[in-house]
């Protein structure tokens, strides 16, 4: 085995040893990557190099300081990657122009450099710094490591190209001085499991400067006020507004900025920006870049367009009973097949109904996996709002479907833009009272607290799940889908009680010795 991988690495080694020539200096023509989450002493996340584009020369920094891409085998788990790339063989002198360098690729179970990825050229720049080609390393999620030994300050001790914009006042209304960001990749719909793995972007490498008013697709857009996913919007961390936006009598006020990872929505905190609300219904923010020690942050962005018809009075009605949170009867329903467009009310048996506001066991409303409505309805008066859906999962919402608009109609209704979910669940809903008591009258109950404690039955199981259990048959489960360009994870699944393995109907177990990693398989396959 180890044979083969050397062989197919020679070969690719061979192929491409054909470089383009170099047509201006590097060491004046390159992009500044300050990505301080590379650094050999962080760890902790898993971001892979092959998912970004890489396009030409790279001058790397940590925090504004040069650093170096590593020289030796680094840590296992560090550079926040799974395999980390390191340089084999010293970085070149002046003198020496532009070399080219094999990049090792180490990971915490192997020996210091297990793989290599396409040779890079390097060169050592006047100044004590140095230019690297950095390349699609094409090894499952790999990534270029820096070396915080190597840290030094940039000679020239220019003043930082950020001026704090909070010492000069404004002379200028934003309303009406604002740029154009009409990115649809900013959308919190652009999640990467139906994208493919999208996360190509970064605004820390945006120059930002002034204020910017968010479009999707030409429609206007404002940031979400929850978060959704990482990986969600273009970039890899998230970033969402951690609180509500102003409203047109508070001026330019100052929000927080959060970032999310995995489940985790406030991960991160990046720098906070500052909004206003804008006469004819739209915000304008004013983008910084984002805290530096965030993998890949992007701004998100969420549909914010008046609806060109008001939807109180253009609704599809939805009246499907099986939808109940009183429905225990599993009917395996599954909004994510339905083609959802527009707007919708709902019903029960003819009667007026809403969303329930809160956690809903699983197995309810007709399907496995519940969507609610995390926290309060709009009122009238607030017109169209955008408001977090939960997948039934912990009651805390920790697992979540996309956003949707919800609006409050005159005569004591409501008004939903259903999307597509995340997964097979369904809307829920509830008949249990026709309106909903104003959250500012009753301010006792939070909606979350009674679905804290969860009926967990710490009795025996009451039926021999020998003949009672749940039917996995996953053909991409099998030890021999080696080939699969897919990656799944079972973190996105629900589970719940007894299953037996089946793969084709055929009966089969877990396996009971370690399985390959990946990597070893893409390797023989791409070699
Ligand atoms: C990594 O090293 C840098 C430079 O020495 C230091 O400032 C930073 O706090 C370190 N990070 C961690 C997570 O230890």
């Amino acid at each position: 085995m180890r044979f083969l991988v050397s062989l197919c690495v020679s070969l690719l080694l061979l192929i491409n040893v054909a470089f383009s020539s170099i047509s201006s200096d590097p060491c004046y023509n390159y992009q500044s990557l300050d990505r301080p989450w590379r650094a050999n002493n962080e760890s902790g996340d898993w971001i892979c190099d092959e998912f970004f584009s890489w396009n030409g020369w790279y001058r790397l920094f940590y925090n504004g300081m040069n650093i170096q891409m590593s020289g030796t085998c680094a840590s296992p788990y560090t550079c926040n990657t799974y395999h980390n790339l390191w340089l084999n063989g010293p970085h070149p002198q002046i003198e020496d122009g532009v070399v080219v360098r094999e990049v090792c690729a180490s990971y915490y179970q192997g020996s210091c450099c297990d793989y290599y990825t396409k040779p890079i050229r390097v060169k050592a720049c006047p100044g004590n710094y140095y230019v690297y080609e950095l390349v699609n390393p094409q090894i499952w999620c790999s990534g270029y490591c820096t070396d915080v030994s190597t840290i030094s300050q940039v000679a020239h001790t220019v003043s930082p190209d950020i001026i704090t914009g909070s010492s000069i006042t404004l002379n200028y209304d934003p309303c009406e001085n604002y740029n154009v960001i009409n990115d649809y990749w900013r959308s919190t719909f652009n999640y990467w499991s139906m994208y493919g793995y999208i996360y190509d972007h970064d605004d820390t490498r945006v120059e930002w400067d002034g204020w910017y008013r968010l479009f999707i697709d030409g429609s206007s857009a404002q940031m979400p006020e929850s978060c959704f996913y990482y990986m969600a919007c273009g970039g890899f961390s998230s970033l969402w507004l951690g609180g509500s936006h102003p409203q047109l009598e508070d001026g330019v006020v100052t929000r927080e900025v959060y970032g999310s990872h995995y489940h985790q929505c406030s991960r991160y905190r990046s720098e906070p920006i500052q909004v206003k609300a804008c006469p004819g219904d739209y915000y304008v923010y004013k983008l910084t870049r984002p805290t530096l020690l965030i993998p890949a942050p992007v701004y998100c962005a969420v549909p914010s367009s008046t609806p060109s018809v008001d939807p109180c009075y253009t609704y599809i009605s939805l009246d499907e009973p099986w939808r109940s949170i009183d429905n225990y009867n599993y009917y395996g329903m599954c909004d994510y097949n339905v083609e959802w467009n527009g707007w919708y009310r709902m019903f029960y048996n003819g009667e007026n109904a809403h969303m329930p506001e809160s956690f809903v066991n699983q197995g309810m409303c007709g399907t496995y996996d519940p969507l609610w409505l995390n926290g309060p309805h709009p009122q009238p008066e607030d017109g169209v709002v955008t408001r977090q859906v939960c997948v039934s999962w912990s009651a805390d919402c920790e697992y979540k479907s996309h956003p949707i608009r919800v609006k409050a109609c005159p005569g004591d209704y409501y008004v939903y833009e259903f999307v597509k979910p995340i997964v097979c669940g369904a809307y829920c809903v509830d008949a249990s009272n026709q309106s909903i008591p104003s959250v500012s009258t009753t301010p006792e109950t939070i909606p979350s607290v009674e679905s804290i404690t969860p009926p967990i039955t710490t009795t025996a199981p009451p039926v021999d799940p020998c003949y009672n259990y749940n039917v996995l048959d996953d053909s991409w489960r099998s030890t021999n889908n080696q080939h699969s360009s897919q990656i799944m994870c079972d973190a996105w699944f629900s589970w719940s009680g007894w299953y037996r393995l089946f793969i084709q109907d055929q009966s089969v177990q877990m396996p009971d010795t370690c399985v390959e990693s990946i990597v070893v398989a893409l390797m023989l396959h791409s070699g």
